[in-house]
């Protein structure tokens, strides 16, 4: 075997120039990622490369997809304890030192996602390129896996350019475009595609000066100021995630804040910090919900569904929000209301996402452009997907379905955006009852990455492939459920939103019932989050569920209704609102209810065993999925299910037999229980 075919990953040309081009191109893999055997093998080109007479070393990637998606997380869930984990990291310091180390030139050609270990191994070369297209995102997001960057980008980032932009990224995980990056300072320069391979040969043949953070970005990183900075980061972390429920942006900044004075000793501790975060809880079940998040994506795969022309039908909120986020991803759009003043509002705010989230003029007018007011319904005979939003009332549908039916495409989709209405009754309009689907989004469309794909009793399987398929297009997260009240999230959500009402009626100060969800790991309290749905719409929702799963709706509830306290939006609810910020009272923490915090999170966790029961969703994983996504369950506890599991499912069944006691039949545990033994 010659000494090339041992190599599967990495490939090296030499030109006629002497430029060494290393392309990472990972066999058998639709993303390059550094994993145990790609490192090693790369190490082996460098040793041979470090010695090589060649003018300089360019790296790059062969997948069209981006350079690097970073370390390989599936490692990250089999590392078995602290020691193995911190050999990996150290190994992986030994390769990329040897890089930083090269006497001649070496350059990281970016394209794509350079992400994690992707960034750091760039990090090690003198110069970065990447290219300057919307597809390229530089970032370290280990964070969000609940860990740090392991492969010296703890050190090297903040010595290239700064350690306050650095520990920014890093402790916030976000990405860049590499237009940004190059005004940071982490990449050389941002060029067009074509441009690329002259830009590397260029920078070889006439090395320019390695860039250097300024005078003002290196005296942040002094002895002196270091205390203060670290303060100040903990501080603003602080106000995202406790260090309880997420240790590691906190070990970071002890990281720096005790070792950025010597880079030897704070590799090695790089090293040991990242291998003790990758063994706990938090990082496993964050690495958890990321492959969660891979799965509900893989859905999306089996059809090959294409998507041109969306009509939406329903100029509200929901139907404004859909038809907005279609034409922000590329699609044409047509939405049609009955008269203009009912389209204005949608397409204003149309107009404010494009804004935000486009920025440059052109982009947003050519978004606009996409989006066109429709008041004769002209788009449905041109769309693929016709998405129908109008108000909750199951005749009006069904008219609207049989004057549009045939109307359509044929093979074209037939959605509703109902939240409560079962398909079953809105399909027997239909000449082919089987193309109705539901595609439940969440508000705000922007926001929510969920969407529940709704299949009724007759729904043709095809049909609900090809709504996963247009999810995905659009860049939401599709759960397939069960068409069943609530379907999935709400259900699961009201019986904790409704046992919040319930304390709150019974005298709990709200700031107490919010604090006790905050405590557990929810994003936003139950009070808080019922204020900010709507109470009207609370109420609507729980009426549904009540009615046919026999519970009942707190009078509370219906009060504020009455008294005309919808929540933020009408200024008051259970809060009162200033600038759309509820006003919360200062309340003593020991003034709870000892049972408290059991009474809301046992509420949703024995309706979410009850579902599983049910077959309202396939399988444990997507009903996890779907709630971390749909409603924001503590992800560090890697969705209801899951958490019970790892809680033991005997002890939580047997504190809700006693809150039954305490407190009612409705917190009688479900049979589901059972099979979680
Ligand atoms: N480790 C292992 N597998 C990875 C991976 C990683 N760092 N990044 C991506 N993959 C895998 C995905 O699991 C998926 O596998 P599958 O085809 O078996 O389902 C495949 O690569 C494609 O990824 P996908 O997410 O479907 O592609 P995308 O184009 O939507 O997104 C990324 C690409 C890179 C932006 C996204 O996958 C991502 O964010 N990855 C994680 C990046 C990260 O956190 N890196 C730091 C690691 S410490």
């Amino acid at each position: 075997m010659s000494e090339e075919t041992t190599f599967r990953h990495w490939h090296l040309e030499i030109d006629a120039e002497e430029i060494a081009w290393l392309t990472l191109d990972k066999a058998d893999a639709p993303v390059n990622v550094l994993s145990v055997d790609v490192i090693a093998e790369l190490d082996r080109r460098l040793q041979a490369l470090s010695e090589a007479p060649v003018k300089g070393l360019v790296i790059r990637s062969a997948k069209p997809n981006g350079f690097i998606a970073g370390a390989d997380i599936k490692e990250f869930l089999k590392v078995r304890d602290v020691a193995e984990a911190s050999e990996l990291m150290r190994g992986c310091h030994t390769v990329l030192d040897r890089l930083e180390a090269f006497s001649y030139p070496t350059v990281a050609l970016i394209h794509g996602f350079c992400l994690g270990g992707g960034l750091e191994l760039a990090l090690a070369c003198r110069y970065r390129i990447a290219e300057d297209d919307p597809a390229t995102r530089l970032g370290l997001p280990e964070v969000r896996l609940g860990i740090h960057p392991g492969f010296g980008g703890s050190v090297r980032l903040p010595r290239l350019i700064g350690p306050v932009q650095a520990m920014q990224l890093m402790l916030t995980g976000r990405s860049v475009s590499a237009r940004s990056a190059r005004r940071l300072g982490i990449v050389d320069f941002a060029v067009p595609r074509r441009q690329l391979l002259r830009a590397a040969r260029e920078v070889v043949r006439h090395p320019p000066a390695p860039h250097k953070p300024s005078r003002l970005q290196r005296l942040a990183g002094g002895a002196a100021a270091r205390p203060l900075l670290a303060a100040y980061l903990r501080r603003s972390v602080a106000k995202r995630a406790p260090e309880r429920h997420y240790p590691a942006p906190y070990a970071l900044i002890r990281l720096w804040e005790r070792h950025a004075g010597d880079p030897r000793a704070m590799l090695a501790e790089e090293a040991r910090s990242v291998a003790q975060l990758v063994t706990g809880t938090t990082a496993q079940n964050l690495i958890r919900v990321f492959f969660l998040q891979e799965k509900m994506k893989a859905l999306g795969k089996g059809s090959d569904f294409r998507v041109g022309h969306v009509h939406v039908v329903g100029a509200g909120v929901m139907g404004g929000d859909i038809a907005a986020w279609c034409a922000l991803r590329g699609l044409q759009v047509t939405l049609q209301d009955q008269a203009p003043e009912r389209l204005a509002p949608a397409l204003g705010r149309a107009h404010d996402l494009f804004r935000k989230r486009l920025r440059q003029p052109r982009l947003v007018q050519a978004a606009m452009d996409r989006l066109m007011p429709d008041i004769e319904g002209r788009g449905v005979g041109r769309a693929d997907v016709v998405v129908e939003a109008i108000f909750e009332d199951a005749d009006a549908k069904r008219a609207l379905y049989r004057e549009i039916e045939p109307r359509m495409k044929p093979g074209a989709l037939l959605a509703t955006n109902t939240s409560s209405i079962p398909l079953e009754e809105l399909e027997s309009s239909l000449s082919a009852p089987g193309r109705l689907v539901g595609l439940h989004f969440f508000n705000p469309v922007a926001k929510m990455q969920l969407v529940e794909i709704v299949h009724g009793r007759d729904t043709d399987p095809a049909v609900v492939a090809q709504a996963t398929a247009f999810a995905r297009h659009i860049d939401r997260l599709p759960l397939p459920v069960k068409s069943s009240p609530g379907f999935l999230v709400n259900r699961i959500l009201m019986p904790y939103l409704l046992e919040a009402v319930l304390l709150e009626s019974e005298g709990v100060a709200p700031e107490l019932i919010d604090r006790a969800a905050v405590d557990f790991g929810m994003p936003m309290g139950p009070i808080e989050l019922a204020d900010t749905v709507g109470l009207d719409i609370c109420l609507s929702v729980a009426e549904i569920l009540a009615h046919s799963l026999d519970g009942t709706v707190p009078q509370r509830l219906r009060s504020l209704v009455e008294a005309g306290r919808l929540g933020r939006k009408s200024g008051q609810g259970f809060y009162t609102y200033k600038k759309g910020k509820p006003r919360k009272a200062r309340v003593r923490h020991d003034a709870a209810p000892a049972d408290l915090g059991d009474r809301l999170v046992l509420a949703l966790l024995n309706e979410a065993v009850a579902c599983l029961r049910e077959g309202i969703v396939e399988n444990e994983d997507l009903l996890d999925g779907g709630i971390v996504f749909g409603t924001g369950f503590a992800p560090f506890r890697g969705g209801p299910i899951h958490y019970i599991r790892s809680e033991g499912a005997a002890n939580l069944r047997a504190r809700l037999e006693a809150l039954a006691h305490a407190h009612g039949e409705r917190f009688t545990p479900d049979a589901g229980w059972e099979a979680l033994f």
